[in-house]
């Protein structure tokens, strides 16, 4: 008798039943923050292209969006805006404009639903001119803490108007800790951080500009956004935003950094956070409506491979599909 054939890994995948016993990771509904576009260029949602089943939503579709996804268990959305190009300014300023859209949307649906947990995004590029995530000098430099000093005014807007959790996207240097401090200064010692720990200058990203006309006007995001063939890079990111007192950590993308994921997830015991991108949705996408891939199967089993990586929450275009599938 071959010693090897006593131990045979099958018997333990023989039935679902079996299988369930041992099952590692799980996705549910709880596991996801949907991120939503709005716009205000007229009152119809707006399709957009090359994120099919995606649209730039206007306030009432924005909350028959939030209402369908809570139908289905996803209790927490990330907001971002598509801001008209007239308004668009080198110094950003609508992104602290507490009448602006994004504070508005968080009123509304806070008002709505107080349990329900809206994130934000703070960054500089959707109200850019340069369609930068930060200030611009006249040379094409980042500027980094003059950048800062506006991502605080940014993000006590959002407190103000509600948000349960500031997301920094921006990737500038000390900006969770001044965050924090502007935050605690005004009284929000419970409205939290998700910082954007490790997020890659990515190629992935394209569709979202798409959707918020938000590319670069000039350059590229390469001085402050990490490079894709660095890892050891996020875990100095790690200790930087730990100390600077974030309360959860983000890696994205995801799908292409599962590797960054789980280095992430050993380094912190903070929740860990990983955002599957418009390029990773659009992918999946494109590929089942050309019938070549089973949409179901590739997004569940795609999200389930970032969830074993090691991400808590999931940020994913897919999270109310996913209520749907799994109800
Ligand atoms: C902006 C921001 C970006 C994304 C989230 N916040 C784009 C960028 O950094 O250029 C990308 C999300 C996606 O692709 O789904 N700071």
């Amino acid at each position: 008798m071959s010693p090897f054939l006593r131990a045979r890994p099958r018997r333990n995948r023989k039935s679902e039943v079996v299988r369930s016993f041992h099952r590692e990771t799980h996705l549910g509904p709880e596991h996801f923050i949907y991120p939503l576009f709005l716009h205000e260029e007229g009152d119809a949602a707006i399709p957009i292209a090359s994120m099919p089943g995606c649209m730039r939503h206007t306030l009432d579709s924005l909350q028959a969006e939030v209402e369908a996804a809570r139908g289905v268990g996803v209790n927490a959305v990330v907001l971002f805006p598509k801001v008209p190009d007239e308004r668009k300014t080198p110094g950003a300023e609508e992104c602290y404009d507490d009448s602006a859209l994004i504070p508005r949307a968080i009123r509304r649906l806070k008002e709505k639903w107080p349990d329900l947990c809206v994130v934000t995004d703070v960054a500089l590029d959707p109200y850019s001119s340069m369609g930068h995530d930060g200030l611009v000098a006249e040379d094409g430099r980042i500027l980094n803490d003059e950048t800062v000093e506006v991502l605080c005014k940014q993000a006590l807007s959002q407190a103000r108007a509600g948000a349960d959790i500031i997301a920094p996207s921006d990737m500038m240097d000390g900006r969770v800790a001044a965050i924090r401090d502007a935050l605690d200064g005004d009284g929000f010692t419970e409205v939290s951080i998700l910082s954007y720990t490790a997020k890659y200058a990515s190629a992935f990203y394209g569709p979202f500009r798409d959707a918020l006309d938000s590319a670069p006007r000039g350059g590229d995001k390469k001085t402050y956004q990490m490079d894709p063939a660095n890892s050891r890079e996020a875990l100095r990111e790690v200790e930087a935003d730990e100390a600077e007192g974030a309360d959860m950590l983000m890696v994205k993308p995801a799908g292409p950094y599962l590797d960054v994921i789980r280095l992430v997830r050993e380094a912190t015991t903070l929740p860990v956070a990983a955002y599957q991108v418009s390029g990773e949705y659009a992918m999946l996408k494109a590929a089942s409506e050309r019938g070549w891939l089973d949409e179901k199967r590739v997004a569940l089993e795609a999200l389930t491979a970032i969830r074993r990586a090691g991400a808590d929450v999931i940020l994913s275009y897919y999270a109310r599909q996913v209520g749907e599938w799994l109800a």
